[in-house]
């Protein structure tokens, strides 16, 4: 439909030109990796877009990352080339959701994963990523003392994740929000169970918001599955994964957009995506057109309110300084 090398010639013409960064999310299509400047995961993005020493952010991914980026970068200008790239995962909270709960349980700590808007971070304690829940959460009952309440969201197989691995089950007091990623929740214990049959020697490379994470914890737990080949990581996780296993068959459960990263990581390794539909339709809304667009019209900007960006900043900068 378009060339696809002429483009990418035109926007890198015009990121020079705009004084952009182009930063990219391992799971954009591969065009869109291949013309960016740094792939990563969400929130290491974001920090790279703070430290990048450009004016303007042309942010593919979706959009609560791109806020992200305008709350740790508020003097740069943030664009996202499709202003419907959104996340069934960040929608599943409003703010509004998020005080009534919170006034149920006065005292509780919030913990949201970073997959939220700015506007819920601006009342939340403490974020997360996929890669360090379990020890921000650790780090609360630490600090704040082991019966601490806790409000978790918005996703519930991360928090059910988190739950297990501390053993907070007995204890009570640790509340997990309903929400869920449509993408990761659609890979099923039967999906694990049939790619298992197929492929019985490789490692398991899991996002912790897939439908399946308790299941596989639960396989480990009972020695069916040995703990050594079984992998909870984040996307950038999995990334460093394929650079020091580069000759591994593995079992990669998540969007699987992850999967051009690491192989271009890893060009030897048996990669086998553990459910092949999963497909982030969100993510795969950029396209070269629609970022050349973006970077020639400088359009569409993403401007957190300053008023709610220092407020959000509060628990990502608590986050960082934990881990
Ligand atoms: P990461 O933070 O692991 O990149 O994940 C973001 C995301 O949207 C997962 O679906
Ligand atoms: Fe959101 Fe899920 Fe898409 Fe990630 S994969 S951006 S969590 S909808």
């Amino acid at each position: 439909l378009y060339d696809v090398r002429a483009l990418s010639e035109e926007v890198r013409a015009l990121a020079k030109e705009r004084d952009a960064v182009i930063l990219a999310h391992n799971y954009q299509v591969p065009e869109i990796q291949d013309v960016a400047d740094y792939v990563g995961d969400s929130l290491g993005l974001s920090r790279q877009a703070a430290a990048a020493d450009a004016s303007v952010i042309a942010f593919c991914g979706v959009h609560f990352m791109a806020e992200t980026a305008s709350v740790l970068s508020p003097e740069k200008t943030v664009l996202i080339p499709d202003l419907d790239a959104g996340c069934s995962l960040a929608d599943s909270i409003t703010p509004e959701q998020l005080a009534d709960w919170q006034a149920k349980h006065p005292g509780a700590v919030t913990v949201m994963y970073v997959n939220t808007t700015a506007e819920v971070k601006a009342i939340t304690d403490y974020c997360v990523t996929s890669a360090n829940a379990v020890n921000v959460v650790a780090h609360i009952l630490e600090e704040h003392g082991a019966d601490t309440e806790i409000l978790f969201g918005p996703d519930m197989f991360l928090g059910a994740y988190v739950e297990k691995t501390l053993g907070l089950n007995e204890r009570g007091g640790f509340h997990i929000w309903d929400g869920e990623c449509h993408v990761h929740a659609g890979i099923r214990p039967s999906d694990i169970t049939k790619i298992r049959g197929e492929h019985p020697d490789a490692d398991f490379l899991i996002h912790p918001e897939c439908g399946c994470v308790t299941s596989v914890m639960e396989y480990v737990a009972s020695g069916d599955v040995a703990s050594e080949g079984v992998h909870m990581l984040s996307t950038g996780g999995m990334l460093k994964y394929a650079e020091e296993h580069p000759d591994r068959e593995a079992i990669v459960a998540t969007e699987t957009g992850m999967l051009y990263p690491m192989q271009q990581a890893a060009p030897e390794a048996r990669l086998i995506p553990a459910n092949p539909r999963a497909e982030c339709v969100y993510m795969k809304m950029i396209t070269l057109p629609k970022l050349r667009d973006s970077l020639r019209d400088l359009r569409y900007e993403v401007k957190v309110p300053e008023a709610v960006a220092e407020r959000a900043r509060v628990p990502i900068e608590r986050m960082v300084a934990i881990s």
